[in-house]
């Protein structure tokens, strides 16, 4: 054989070797990710910054950070940051810390906009400059101090600085930034000669035109036994320590959204979203919660007790607290610092700043049928009657990028699909719904007009070199809109309109996925981060929520379709904080086994606690073909996920719930029929959540918050105040 055959055939056998587990060499480590490495080197009481000229301005107490030793190392090239902090109604503390504009960046740097509700801004309380007091904080040293609320105020230490907030009765701390003096602020800066400042993985190059720019600092929670939140992670709910004595050094939780195929079933490593708030709870029944307002790459280490026993840091020990340190390649420090003091208060506080989630259609909380694909309408209308003739009800079925012509979104099939139109009036004169799926990245085929329409208005997110980024995703070549521009997302939201949208009826819904965004053939199946969006804004910097503006602009166009009356229905894998207003999530490709049953219940928990509380996990498992045994048990577990969705990949055997004779459809049948007796608890608990954020599954801890044996159990949870679920994990 000659050498050339020898390689291809080589090359297939990695392909067909790799089709089959998680590619963890495809994905970067904290060793591999400069920024993530630097900062976990990083020793207590590094920080040097003080808080200077501290004021009241616009409300705000304010205050410039500088070196407290101006001389040493590298120091001219540190210019002061400037920090605010602002309080908002119901024990909101926001603390910002950015470059100063005034002292000429070499650019500004991203602030994600577009995800803080514009009601939270008339929350504010408006400091007056008789407010803030400076007394000596608890540890001696000097320390502003202003109102937050009735029970509680937020201090600004000065030297070495640290921001916290209180109760005022007893000075007992609840939530405190850089107690440990581990913040860190890469300022923007010009390229010395002999730096390079370019960053190589896996064939990929990063060009980093802008250089360093991470930021990292710790948190501290008080009173706390137990952190949770930090989606996207198939993990245990109550946060394991990442780092510090009896730990096995692990990776850091990563915030990273990605397409990863064949996800673990316990890993720190980041999926398909980021919610960057965590939430903490401990034996006084309190919780408290912090919210980091970022979407450039992430990682947030879990510290056990005794990490710093090294670091000589003085701190309070009459409370219990766990401690963590967060990390973020770009961006600002622009963070929310919650008092609870109830989990419920702390999840309401959340929801205040990002949105309260939005009101779902009843249909939308019955029982939904998909599966990758369902062939053409003869299948369709098989697998509806079928459903009528076993007697188990559902309300809608799905179509996968199959039905499709060539993967062009908002086009049909015609040889498969030729009256897509009827097909829907058919399920919708039985009261039954019809979903398609709508990807972001539109095939570059000069024939399709939305690819025509969107390279020739220069809607495209551009490659590092300024021409239109063409990756590779199911259609082949591709290119992917810049939601980050207002403009683009309604032009996109138009794009559903009956007229635009060619085939389509009232009763269709959408489902978006490959939002990360994923690209088949990019670093670390995605984006590069140098690809450039609008004013310049670059992928690093907005990553984590590419897909939120996506669901965003999805679910207003599906409004804008009912003009306004119809509530959409709009299916995300990738989100961001705020995601609770569009739609509804689902935990992605899980697998056909029962670790993966089982981790689904802290995800799901984990989602409603963030307030994605519309979530659920695919029933029966993506990957693989589950035993009868464990598809009735996820049935019987997934009839409480808020969203309940059978789907199934398209080299499994099919596996209605009719297939596997009938003691098993009956058992299938009774699960779905009893979620359909409680829709109207549903129900109602959707609308519970819609006014407070209260999720509709709830942990256990938040119904029962001094039940210590609830913190760490992530096998049973609530529906609502008023139901226990406990799933059943093993075969047998
Ligand atoms: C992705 C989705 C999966 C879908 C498939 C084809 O893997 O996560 O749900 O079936 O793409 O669209």
């Amino acid at each position: 054989m000659k050498m050339k055959q020898v390689a291809f055939l080589f090359l297939i056998f990695l392909a067909s070797q790799t089709v089959h587990s998680w590619k963890k060499d495809e994905f970067r480590a904290c060793d591999q990710t400069p920024f993530c490495k630097r900062a976990r080197f990083r020793k207590p009481g590094a920080c040097t910054l003080i808080a200077h000229d501290v004021s009241i301005s616009d409300g705000d107490l304010t205050a410039k950070l500088i070196p407290k030793a101006p001389h040493d190392q590298d120091q001219d090239q540190i210019k002061p940051l400037t920090l605010s902090v602002s309080v908002y109604q119901d024990g909101i503390m926001r603390l910002k810390i950015d470059e100063d504009p005034s002292l000429d960046p070499p650019k500004k740097r991203f602030q994600v906009a577009d995800v803080v509700v514009s009601e939270f801004e008339t929350k504010k309380l408006w400091l007056q400059s008789a407010s803030a007091e400076k007394i000596n904080g608890d540890d001696g040293g000097l320390s502003s101090v202003v109102y937050l609320s009735d029970g509680y105020e937020a201090v600004l230490r000065h030297d070495p600085f640290e921001v916290y907030v209180r109760e005022k009765a007893g000075n007992r701390r609840v939530v405190s930034l850089n107690s440990h003096g581990l913040f860190d602020f890469e300022q923007l800066r010009v390229k010395k000669e002999d730096e390079d400042w370019e960053e190589r993985f896996r064939g990929h190059t990063d060009t980093r035109p802008y250089g360093p720019q991470s930021i990292s600092f710790d948190v501290s929670f008080y009173g706390s036994d137990f952190v949770y939140g930090i989606p996207e992670h198939a993990s245990s709910f109550a946060l394991k320590p990442t780092r510090g004595p009896g730990v096995e050094e692990s990776e850091p939780f990563r915030l990273f959204n990605l397409d990863v195929f064949e996800y673990l079933h316990e890993s720190p490593f980041g999926i398909y979203g980021s919610i960057p708030f965590m939430v903490s709870h401990g034996k006084s029944g309190q919780s408290s919660g912090f919210f980091w307002l970022n979407a450039a790459e992430m990682q947030i280490d879990v510290l056990a007790k005794g990490w710093d026993a090294e670091g000589g840091i003085l701190m309070p020990t009459e409370q219990s607290r766990i401690d963590t340190f967060w990390m973020s390649e770009a961006g600002i420090v622009d963070t929310f610092f919650f008092v609870g003091p109830g989990p419920k208060d702390v999840v309401k506080q959340y929801v205040s700043v990002t949105g309260l989630p939005a009101m779902p259609q009843l249909f939308s909380t019955g029982y939904h049928q998909c599966r990758w694909n369902y062939r053409d309408e003869e299948d369709v209308e098989n697998v509806d009657s079928k459903f009528d003739e076993h007697d188990i009800p559902y309300d809608v079925l799905w179509l996968d990028i199959e039905h499709t012509d060539g993967k062009r979104y908002f086009t049909w099939d015609k040889m498969l699909f030729p009256h897509p139109e009827e097909m829907q009036r058919k399920l919708a004169a039985k009261g039954r719904h019809m979903v398609t799926i709508v990807d972001p990245h539109i095939k570059r085929d000069e024939s399709f007009h939305l690819h025509k329409d969107a390279s020739q208005r220069g809607y495209y997110v551009k490659d590092a070199t300024g021409k239109d980024y063409d990756g590779w995703c199911w259609p082949g070549s591709s290119s992917y809109p810049d939601m980050l521009n207002p403009e683009i997302r309604s032009w996109w939201a138009e794009k559903f309109s009956y007229d635009n949208y060619v085939g389509s009826t009232p009763s269709l819904y959408i489902w978006n996925d490959m939002n990360e965004p994923s690209v088949f053939n990019g670093p670390e199946v995605t984006m590069p981060r140098d690809a450039l969006h609008l004013g310049g804004v670059e992928h690093r910097e907005l990553h984590n929520a590419y897909g939120y503006y996506f669901h965003m602009a999805t679910a207003e166009g599906l409004l804008k379709r009912g003009d306004g009356k119809d509530r959409p229905f709009v299916l995300s894998r990738a989100f961001f904080a705020g995601s609770q207003r569009y739609g509804a999530v689902w935990t992605g490709d899980n697998s056909a086994d029962w670790d993966h049953l089982r981790v689904s219940v802290p995800m799901v928990l984990t989602l409603g606690l963030t307030g994605m509380t519309f979530s659920g996990a695919d029933v029966g498992g993506f990957f693989g073909n589950p035993e009868p045994e464990l598809l009735v048990r996820w049935y019987q577990l997934g009839a409480y996920y808020p969203f309940f969705r059978g789907h199934a990949h398209h080299d499994t055997k099919r596996r209605e719930p009719w297939l596997f004779g009938e003691r098993n459809t009956a058992l299938m049948r009774d699960a779905i029929r009893i979620r359909y007796t409680l829709l109207p608890y549903f129900y109602t608990l959707f609308r519970e959540a819609n006014v407070s954020g209260v999720p509709v599954v709830r942990p256990l801890w938040m119904e029962f918050p001094s039940d210590e044996a609830a913190f760490s159990n992530d096998e049973a949870f609530m529906v609502g105040n008023s139901l226990l679920v406990q799933g059943i994990y093993t075969a047998g």
